[in-house]
């Protein structure tokens, strides 16, 4: 499966470096075409020349040093099929993070366009430390594959999580993102964050909705291969090569979602749309002296109904209902006025799920199929079973 796929393999400081040579072996046996780099750090932990007899080249270990390419970064990054960091520390788990160049490996993460896998290794106190925790987060929701470290025995007799996953658990991660996506080729839009409808120049009627949902269903799609826009109302990280369309009212979400519908393959409204809006937003600021204003509000137009009267042949229509009561009768009520081959039901309620947090539960339905139920797991596996049921029906299931 990885038969001429070029992997730059970057290692760098912890103890777990001495793993790397094991993982070039398996990269190698399975047909990829190595190329190493070392950081500073890594030659502390191992000689070059280990890695240099083992790979397709010799280990690079600084931007400067090659009088044949004077950027190498940029060569490498460009032509890597993949890049796999292994062992990867919390300074470079940081480094990458905060977008920081500051070494061959750093330079080549930030210059490449290539899927990113990330094996962290050290130990437990550092692996929990808050600080890397939020890094390794935003990694992830850019869509860099992170492969989570194993619990074990780490340097100096310690026992915790922090542990370098094991080589066939790391070439499995990088085979798994290699392999071609079973959404390539398709064009998905996706719909996140709630909108905000203006009352006057500075106040806005919005809910409660983190937009998380819909961006961990715009980094799932991405990473199975579609090409994906995502137009959102919220200021989160962008996953790796979505596009992304910032609105902000319903109006702006219609418009964007009617303009790119027609084309797509699969829509997926995850958006808290308002249902209302201030009928008569002021262009000023409503002054306090002037009383406690009354503010009508009018029907915005339902994006979504729009969307499933209008919706082209073969399209897969997604719907999400957030319900406090009835959520099945609801949803299936939804499901079929909107004209939907999905609804995605949860309950905005319970603890856990719903609006801010990072898990949800959830009940998907289709027309005519029994209802299948998501239990609480993080929003990314929620997209991930979305999607399973996304492309089972696109293949006629
Ligand atoms: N939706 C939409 N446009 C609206 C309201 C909702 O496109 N003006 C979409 C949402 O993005 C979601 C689905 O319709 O995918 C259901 O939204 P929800 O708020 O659960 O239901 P509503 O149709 O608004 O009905 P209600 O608020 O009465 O439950």
């Amino acid at each position: 499966m990885l038969a001429g796929k070029r992997i730059v393999l970057g290692v760098t400081g912890g103890i777990a470096a001495y793993k790397s040579v094991e993982l070039c072996r398996r990269l190698i046996d399975a047909g990829a075409h190595v190329v190493p780099v070392m950081t500073a750090g890594a030659e502390r932990f191992l000689g070059t020349t280990t890695l240099s007899a083992l790979a397709s080249e010799p280990v690079r270990t600084r931007l400067w040093d090659d009088p044949e390419t004077p950027i190498p970064h940029t060569k490498l990054g460009q032509n890597a099929d993949l890049v796999l960091v292994a062992p990867a520390t919390a300074r470079i788990i940081g480094a990458y993070a905060a977008g920081l160049s500051t070494d061959l490996l750093t330079n080549v993460l930030l210059a490449t366009r290539a899927p990113v896998v990330v094996c962290p290794a050290m130990h437990t106190e550092m692996w929990e430390h808050p600080a890397v925790v939020d890094n390794v987060a935003t990694l992830r929701a850019r869509g860099v594959h992170v492969v989570d470290p194993e619990s074990g025995r780490l340097a100096g007799g310690d026992v915790g999580a922090g542990r370098l996953a094991s080589p066939e658990s790391i070439v499995a991660a990088v085979e798994a993102v290699l392999a071609p996506g079973d959404l390539t080729g398709q064009r998905v839009v996706v719909s996140a964050g709630g909108t905000r409808e203006p009352i006057d120049a500075v106040r806005v009627l919005a809910n409660r909705s983190s937009g998380k949902q819909g961006y961990a269903l715009a980094a799932e799609a991405a990473a199975r291969g579609a090409a994906v826009t995502l137009v959102s109302t919220v200021d989160l990280p962008t996953p790796g090569g979505v596009e992304l369309v910032p609105v902000e009212t319903a109006d702006e979400m219609k418009s964007a979602m009617d303009r790119l519908a027609p084309t797509a393959d699969v829509v997926v409204m995850a958006a808290a749309v308002a249902d209302f809006r201030p009928a008569d937003p002021s262009d000023g600021k409503l002054k306090k002296r002037d009383g406690v204003p009354v503010i009508s509000l009018e029907p915005t137009p339902d994006i979504l109904a729009g969307l499933g009267a209008a919706k082209p042949d073969g399209q897969v229509l997604v719907g999400f209902a957030a319900e406090t009561d009835d959520l099945a009768a609801n949803a299936a009520e939804k499901l079929d006025a909107k004209r939907l081959d999905l609804i995605v039901a949860n309950d905005v309620s319970a603890p856990e799920t719903g609006f801010a947090h990072d898990t949800n539960a959830v009940t998907i339905l289709a027309p005519d199929s029994p209802a299948c139920t998501v239990p609480l797991a993080d929003k990314r596996t929620i997209a991930a079973a979305v999607f399973d049921r996304v492309v089972q029906i696109r293949s006629g299931g």
